[in-house]
Protein backbone atom coordinates (compact mmCIF):
# COMPACT_ATOMS: atom_id res chain seq x y z
CA UNK A 1 0.00 0.00 0.00
CA UNK A 2 1.08 3.39 -0.78
CA UNK A 3 1.29 6.05 2.33
CA UNK A 4 -0.95 8.88 1.98
CA UNK A 5 -0.08 11.87 0.20
CA UNK A 6 0.39 15.52 1.69
CA UNK A 7 0.78 17.79 -0.77
CA UNK A 8 0.81 22.08 -0.30
CA UNK A 9 2.22 24.76 -2.54
CA UNK A 10 3.67 28.12 -1.82
CA UNK A 11 3.46 30.89 -4.32
CA UNK A 12 6.92 31.95 -5.55
CA UNK A 13 6.81 35.75 -6.99
CA UNK A 14 5.61 37.88 -3.68
CA UNK A 15 8.43 37.49 -1.66
CA UNK A 16 7.29 35.52 1.77
CA UNK A 17 5.55 36.93 4.43
CA UNK A 18 5.35 36.24 8.35
CA UNK A 19 1.59 35.34 7.14
CA UNK A 20 3.45 32.76 4.53
CA UNK A 21 5.89 31.39 6.99
CA UNK A 22 2.99 30.85 10.05
CA UNK A 23 0.23 30.11 7.90
CA UNK A 24 1.92 27.81 5.34
CA UNK A 25 5.51 26.96 5.57
CA UNK A 26 5.58 26.00 9.18
CA UNK A 27 2.16 23.95 9.64
CA UNK A 28 4.19 21.83 6.92
CA UNK A 29 7.34 21.70 8.61
CA UNK A 30 5.56 20.84 11.73
CA UNK A 31 3.92 18.01 9.86
CA UNK A 32 6.89 16.56 8.78
CA UNK A 33 8.14 16.52 12.05
CA UNK A 34 5.09 14.71 13.43
CA UNK A 35 4.21 12.08 10.85
CA UNK A 36 7.54 11.09 9.54
CA UNK A 37 7.07 7.82 7.88
CA UNK A 38 3.60 7.49 7.76
CA UNK A 39 2.97 9.93 5.05
CA UNK A 40 4.26 10.71 1.72
CA UNK A 41 5.00 14.67 1.98
CA UNK A 42 4.97 16.90 -1.63
CA UNK A 43 6.38 19.84 -0.83
CA UNK A 44 5.86 22.31 -4.32
CA UNK A 45 6.69 25.63 -5.74
CA UNK A 46 4.00 26.67 -7.84
CA UNK A 47 6.05 28.80 -10.65
CA UNK A 48 3.24 28.52 -13.56
CA UNK A 49 0.53 29.86 -10.72
CA UNK A 50 2.79 33.29 -10.30
CA UNK A 51 2.43 34.10 -13.80
CA UNK A 52 -1.58 33.75 -13.53
CA UNK A 53 -1.15 37.49 -12.58
CA UNK A 54 1.26 39.71 -13.72
CA UNK A 55 4.48 39.60 -11.82
CA UNK A 56 8.38 40.53 -11.59
CA UNK A 57 9.27 38.10 -14.55
CA UNK A 58 12.62 38.87 -14.07
CA UNK A 59 13.30 37.53 -11.19
CA UNK A 60 10.91 34.91 -10.57
CA UNK A 61 12.75 32.00 -10.97
CA UNK A 62 15.70 33.23 -8.69
CA UNK A 63 12.43 33.67 -6.41
CA UNK A 64 11.03 30.54 -6.80
CA UNK A 65 14.25 28.95 -6.15
CA UNK A 66 14.71 31.07 -2.88
CA UNK A 67 11.48 29.70 -1.81
CA UNK A 68 13.43 26.08 -1.28
CA UNK A 69 15.74 28.27 0.57
CA UNK A 70 12.96 29.62 2.61
CA UNK A 71 11.43 25.54 3.80
CA UNK A 72 14.51 24.90 4.32
CA UNK A 73 15.62 27.35 6.57
CA UNK A 74 11.86 26.74 8.48
CA UNK A 75 13.33 23.45 9.12
CA UNK A 76 11.83 21.28 6.21
CA UNK A 77 13.97 18.60 6.49
CA UNK A 78 15.29 17.62 2.89
CA UNK A 79 17.35 13.98 3.19
CA UNK A 80 13.87 12.96 4.47
CA UNK A 81 13.32 9.69 2.14
CA UNK A 82 8.95 10.69 2.31
CA UNK A 83 9.72 14.13 1.14
CA UNK A 84 9.57 15.57 -2.43
CA UNK A 85 10.51 18.73 -3.45
CA UNK A 86 10.21 20.32 -6.90
CA UNK A 87 8.92 23.11 -9.39
CA UNK A 88 5.54 22.20 -10.79
CA UNK A 89 6.50 24.29 -14.18
CA UNK A 90 9.94 21.33 -14.42
CA UNK A 91 7.02 18.78 -14.40
CA UNK A 92 5.32 19.01 -17.96
CA UNK A 93 2.29 16.59 -16.42
CA UNK A 94 0.81 20.24 -14.14
CA UNK A 95 -0.14 21.56 -17.64
CA UNK A 96 -1.28 18.40 -19.58
CA UNK A 97 -3.18 17.13 -17.04
CA UNK A 98 -4.82 20.88 -16.02
CA UNK A 99 -5.91 21.04 -19.96
CA UNK A 100 -8.00 17.60 -19.74
CA UNK A 101 -9.25 18.68 -16.58
CA UNK A 102 -10.55 21.66 -18.01
CA UNK A 103 -12.39 19.51 -20.63
CA UNK A 104 -14.45 18.08 -17.48
CA UNK A 105 -14.70 21.78 -15.60
CA UNK A 106 -17.48 23.92 -16.23
CA UNK A 107 -16.58 27.74 -16.91
CA UNK A 108 -19.53 28.44 -14.24
CA UNK A 109 -17.21 26.93 -11.86
CA UNK A 110 -14.53 28.77 -12.25
CA UNK A 111 -16.29 31.99 -12.98
CA UNK A 112 -18.03 31.88 -9.34
CA UNK A 113 -14.75 31.15 -7.63
CA UNK A 114 -14.56 34.45 -4.80
CA UNK A 115 -10.71 34.51 -5.70
CA UNK A 116 -11.31 34.91 -9.16
CA UNK A 117 -13.80 37.58 -8.45
CA UNK A 118 -11.48 39.60 -6.35
CA UNK A 119 -8.33 39.13 -8.18
CA UNK A 120 -9.92 40.23 -11.60
CA UNK A 121 -12.11 43.05 -9.73
CA UNK A 122 -8.67 44.71 -9.65
CA UNK A 123 -7.73 44.40 -12.64
CA UNK A 124 -8.27 45.86 -16.14
CA UNK A 125 -7.76 43.09 -17.91
CA UNK A 126 -8.10 39.44 -16.75
CA UNK A 127 -6.13 36.68 -18.17
CA UNK A 128 -7.42 33.60 -18.58
CA UNK A 129 -4.89 31.92 -16.58
CA UNK A 130 -6.96 33.75 -13.50
CA UNK A 131 -9.62 32.30 -14.56
CA UNK A 132 -7.99 28.53 -14.55
CA UNK A 133 -5.94 28.97 -11.71
CA UNK A 134 -7.71 26.26 -9.71
CA UNK A 135 -7.54 23.59 -12.27
CA UNK A 136 -4.22 24.04 -12.38
CA UNK A 137 -4.13 23.54 -8.85
CA UNK A 138 -6.30 20.32 -9.41
CA UNK A 139 -3.71 18.92 -11.47
CA UNK A 140 -1.27 19.71 -8.78
CA UNK A 141 -2.72 17.68 -6.50
CA UNK A 142 -4.58 14.91 -8.38
CA UNK A 143 -1.59 14.05 -10.59
CA UNK A 144 -0.01 12.40 -6.79
CA UNK A 145 -3.21 11.22 -5.55
CA UNK A 146 -2.65 13.41 -2.40
CA UNK A 147 -5.55 13.01 0.59
CA UNK A 148 -4.03 16.00 2.58
CA UNK A 149 -3.27 19.55 1.35
CA UNK A 150 -2.57 21.74 4.09
CA UNK A 151 -3.83 24.88 2.51
CA UNK A 152 -5.47 28.60 4.75
CA UNK A 153 -9.33 28.77 4.38
CA UNK A 154 -8.82 31.57 1.75
CA UNK A 155 -8.33 28.62 -0.88
CA UNK A 156 -11.14 26.49 0.67
CA UNK A 157 -13.58 27.03 -2.49
CA UNK A 158 -10.47 25.33 -4.64
CA UNK A 159 -9.88 22.74 -2.52
CA UNK A 160 -13.71 21.94 -2.90
CA UNK A 161 -13.70 21.92 -6.61
CA UNK A 162 -10.63 19.87 -6.78
CA UNK A 163 -12.88 17.38 -4.92
CA UNK A 164 -15.75 17.89 -6.97
CA UNK A 165 -13.56 17.62 -10.35
CA UNK A 166 -12.25 14.13 -9.15
CA UNK A 167 -15.57 13.03 -8.25
CA UNK A 168 -17.12 13.71 -11.44
CA UNK A 169 -14.21 12.16 -13.54
CA UNK A 170 -14.29 9.34 -11.16
CA UNK A 171 -17.60 8.65 -11.82
CA UNK A 172 -17.26 8.84 -15.59
CA UNK A 173 -14.00 6.67 -15.80
CA UNK A 174 -13.36 4.77 -12.87
CA UNK A 175 -11.29 4.94 -10.09
CA UNK A 176 -8.66 7.06 -11.51
CA UNK A 177 -8.14 9.79 -8.84
CA UNK A 178 -7.94 9.90 -4.96
CA UNK A 179 -10.47 12.01 -3.74
CA UNK A 180 -8.83 14.14 -1.43
CA UNK A 181 -10.36 14.54 2.02
CA UNK A 182 -13.24 17.13 3.12
CA UNK A 183 -12.50 20.54 4.40
CA UNK A 184 -13.24 19.34 7.61
CA UNK A 185 -10.87 16.31 7.72
CA UNK A 186 -8.34 18.75 6.32
CA UNK A 187 -9.03 20.91 9.52
CA UNK A 188 -8.67 17.67 11.69
CA UNK A 189 -5.62 16.99 10.39
CA UNK A 190 -3.54 20.05 10.44
CA UNK A 191 -4.80 20.34 13.75
CA UNK A 192 -3.53 23.63 14.70
CA UNK A 193 -1.93 25.03 11.86
CA UNK A 194 -5.50 24.84 10.74
CA UNK A 195 -6.74 27.19 8.57
CA UNK A 196 -4.20 29.97 9.95
CA UNK A 197 -4.55 33.14 8.35
CA UNK A 198 -2.15 36.03 9.40
CA UNK A 199 -3.80 39.98 9.51
CA UNK A 200 -2.25 43.00 8.44
CA UNK A 201 -0.69 44.55 11.79
CA UNK A 202 -2.05 47.91 10.70
CA UNK A 203 -5.58 47.41 8.71
CA UNK A 204 -6.24 43.72 11.14
CA UNK A 205 -9.55 43.12 9.60
CA UNK A 206 -7.65 41.79 5.98
CA UNK A 207 -5.15 39.11 5.43
CA UNK A 208 -1.12 40.14 5.68
CA UNK A 209 -0.18 40.16 2.49
CA UNK A 210 2.49 41.91 0.11
CA UNK A 211 0.26 42.61 -2.16
CA UNK A 212 -1.67 45.44 -0.78
CA UNK A 213 1.14 47.74 -0.15
CA UNK A 214 1.32 47.87 4.03
CA UNK A 215 4.98 48.01 5.08
CA UNK A 216 3.48 49.02 8.43
CA UNK A 217 1.50 45.79 8.71
CA UNK A 218 3.34 43.26 6.65
CA UNK A 219 6.26 41.28 7.77
CA UNK A 220 8.52 40.31 5.17
CA UNK A 221 10.67 36.97 6.26
CA UNK A 222 13.74 39.42 5.18
CA UNK A 223 12.62 42.17 6.90
CA UNK A 224 15.80 43.04 9.89
CA UNK A 225 14.58 41.78 13.20
CA UNK A 226 14.74 44.88 15.34
CA UNK A 227 12.17 46.34 12.19
CA UNK A 228 10.37 43.87 12.39
CA UNK A 229 9.60 43.98 15.98
CA UNK A 230 8.75 47.71 16.52
CA UNK A 231 6.33 46.84 13.44
CA UNK A 232 4.48 44.41 15.95
CA UNK A 233 4.60 46.84 18.71
CA UNK A 234 3.35 49.56 16.80
CA UNK A 235 0.17 47.22 15.53
CA UNK A 236 -3.35 48.53 15.48
CA UNK A 237 -5.50 47.14 18.36
CA UNK A 238 -8.41 48.84 19.92
CA UNK A 239 -10.07 50.40 23.28
CA UNK A 240 -12.05 47.84 24.37
CA UNK A 241 -8.82 46.99 27.17
CA UNK A 242 -9.49 43.47 27.09
CA UNK A 243 -8.05 40.83 25.59
CA UNK A 244 -10.15 38.17 24.02
CA UNK A 245 -10.47 36.21 20.66
CA UNK A 246 -13.17 37.69 18.25
CA UNK A 247 -12.12 38.49 15.30
CA UNK A 248 -15.05 41.29 14.86
CA UNK A 249 -14.60 43.34 17.63
CA UNK A 250 -11.25 43.13 17.97
CA UNK A 251 -9.65 41.65 15.10
CA UNK A 252 -6.19 43.60 16.00
CA UNK A 253 -6.24 41.44 19.23
CA UNK A 254 -6.97 38.58 17.84
CA UNK A 255 -4.05 38.55 15.47
CA UNK A 256 -1.52 38.81 18.22
CA UNK A 257 -2.80 35.95 19.86
CA UNK A 258 -2.87 33.92 16.81
CA UNK A 259 0.71 35.42 16.19
CA UNK A 260 1.89 33.89 19.42
CA UNK A 261 0.07 30.72 19.40
CA UNK A 262 1.65 29.83 15.85
CA UNK A 263 4.80 30.42 17.19
CA UNK A 264 4.73 28.62 20.31
CA UNK A 265 2.98 25.54 18.57
CA UNK A 266 0.28 25.89 20.66
CA UNK A 267 -3.38 25.47 20.26
CA UNK A 268 -5.12 29.05 19.98
CA UNK A 269 -7.75 28.69 22.78
CA UNK A 270 -4.76 27.50 25.27
CA UNK A 271 -3.03 31.01 24.67
CA UNK A 272 -6.46 32.69 25.07
CA UNK A 273 -6.95 31.61 27.97
CA UNK A 274 -2.99 32.64 29.11
CA UNK A 275 -3.85 35.95 28.32
CA UNK A 276 -7.72 36.01 29.57
CA UNK A 277 -8.14 38.67 32.31
CA UNK A 278 -4.65 40.80 31.19
CA UNK A 279 -5.51 44.31 29.99
CA UNK A 280 -2.51 45.58 29.18
CA UNK A 281 -2.06 45.39 25.39
CA UNK A 282 1.96 46.56 25.87
CA UNK A 283 2.39 42.91 27.02
CA UNK A 284 0.73 41.16 24.61
CA UNK A 285 2.50 43.39 22.20
CA UNK A 286 5.86 42.46 23.43
CA UNK A 287 5.05 39.44 23.64
CA UNK A 288 4.50 38.75 20.45
CA UNK A 289 7.56 41.20 19.29
CA UNK A 290 9.83 39.27 21.29
CA UNK A 291 8.38 35.88 19.71
CA UNK A 292 8.90 37.80 16.24
CA UNK A 293 12.27 38.53 16.57
CA UNK A 294 13.64 35.86 17.99
CA UNK A 295 11.78 33.65 15.01
CA UNK A 296 13.17 36.04 12.22
CA UNK A 297 16.79 35.86 13.75
CA UNK A 298 16.81 32.21 13.78
CA UNK A 299 15.21 31.68 10.14
CA UNK A 300 17.54 34.37 8.46
CA UNK A 301 20.63 32.58 10.17
CA UNK A 302 19.65 29.19 8.78
CA UNK A 303 18.62 30.55 5.78
CA UNK A 304 22.48 31.80 4.87
CA UNK A 305 23.49 28.23 5.36
CA UNK A 306 21.54 26.52 2.54
CA UNK A 307 22.57 28.21 -0.55
CA UNK A 308 21.21 28.35 -3.97
CA UNK A 309 23.80 26.07 -5.69
CA UNK A 310 22.24 23.58 -2.58
CA UNK A 311 18.26 24.22 -3.55
CA UNK A 312 18.63 24.08 -7.04
CA UNK A 313 20.52 20.36 -6.55
CA UNK A 314 17.92 19.59 -4.64
CA UNK A 315 15.03 20.43 -6.72
CA UNK A 316 16.37 18.21 -10.24
CA UNK A 317 17.51 15.38 -7.70
CA UNK A 318 13.34 15.68 -6.62
CA UNK A 319 12.18 16.20 -10.21
CA UNK A 320 13.56 13.72 -11.43
CA UNK A 321 12.02 11.33 -9.29
CA UNK A 322 8.55 12.74 -8.98
CA UNK A 323 7.97 12.97 -13.27
CA UNK A 324 7.54 9.50 -13.41
CA UNK A 325 5.19 9.29 -11.00
CA UNK A 326 3.13 12.10 -12.92
CA UNK A 327 3.43 10.60 -15.92
CA UNK A 328 2.06 7.69 -14.65
CA UNK A 329 -1.17 8.90 -13.61
CA UNK A 330 -1.21 11.65 -16.38
CA UNK A 331 -1.24 8.53 -18.70
CA UNK A 332 -3.87 6.55 -17.24
CA UNK A 333 -6.14 10.40 -17.65
CA UNK A 334 -4.96 10.39 -21.24
CA UNK A 335 -6.08 6.76 -22.12
CA UNK A 336 -9.46 6.71 -20.26
CA UNK A 337 -10.15 9.77 -22.39
CA UNK A 338 -9.25 8.61 -25.71
CA UNK A 339 -5.92 10.05 -26.83
CA UNK A 340 -3.42 6.80 -25.75
CA UNK A 341 -4.24 3.49 -26.15
N1 LIG B 1 -3.15 28.39 -4.57
C1 LIG B 1 -2.27 28.15 -3.46
C2 LIG B 1 -2.07 29.43 -2.69
O1 LIG B 1 -2.22 30.51 -3.23
C3 LIG B 1 -0.94 27.60 -3.93
C4 LIG B 1 -1.12 26.29 -4.59
C5 LIG B 1 -1.03 26.03 -5.92
C6 LIG B 1 -1.45 25.08 -3.96
N2 LIG B 1 -1.27 24.73 -6.15
C7 LIG B 1 -1.55 24.11 -4.97
C8 LIG B 1 -1.66 24.71 -2.63
C9 LIG B 1 -1.86 22.79 -4.69
C10 LIG B 1 -1.99 23.40 -2.36
C11 LIG B 1 -2.08 22.45 -3.38
O2 LIG B 1 -1.75 29.37 -1.54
Amino acid sequence: MHKPVILTGVRSNAEPTLGNYLGAILPLVRLQATHAGEYQINAFLPDLHSITTPTDYKQLYQSTINNLRIYAAAGLKLDDPNTNVYRQSYIPAHSELTWILDCFIYYGELARMTQFKEKSAKQTSVSVSLLNYPALMAADILLYDASYVPVGEDQRQHLELVRDIAIRMNNQFGELFVVPESWENQMKFNGNGAGVRIRSLKHPSQKMSKSIADPAGTILLSDDPKEAKAKVLAATTDSLGSINLNYETQPGVSNLLQIIASIQNKPLNEVVSEWKGESSYAKLKNAAADLVEATLSEFQAKLLQFSSEDALDTLSKHEEAVRGIAEAKLNKVQSSVGIRP
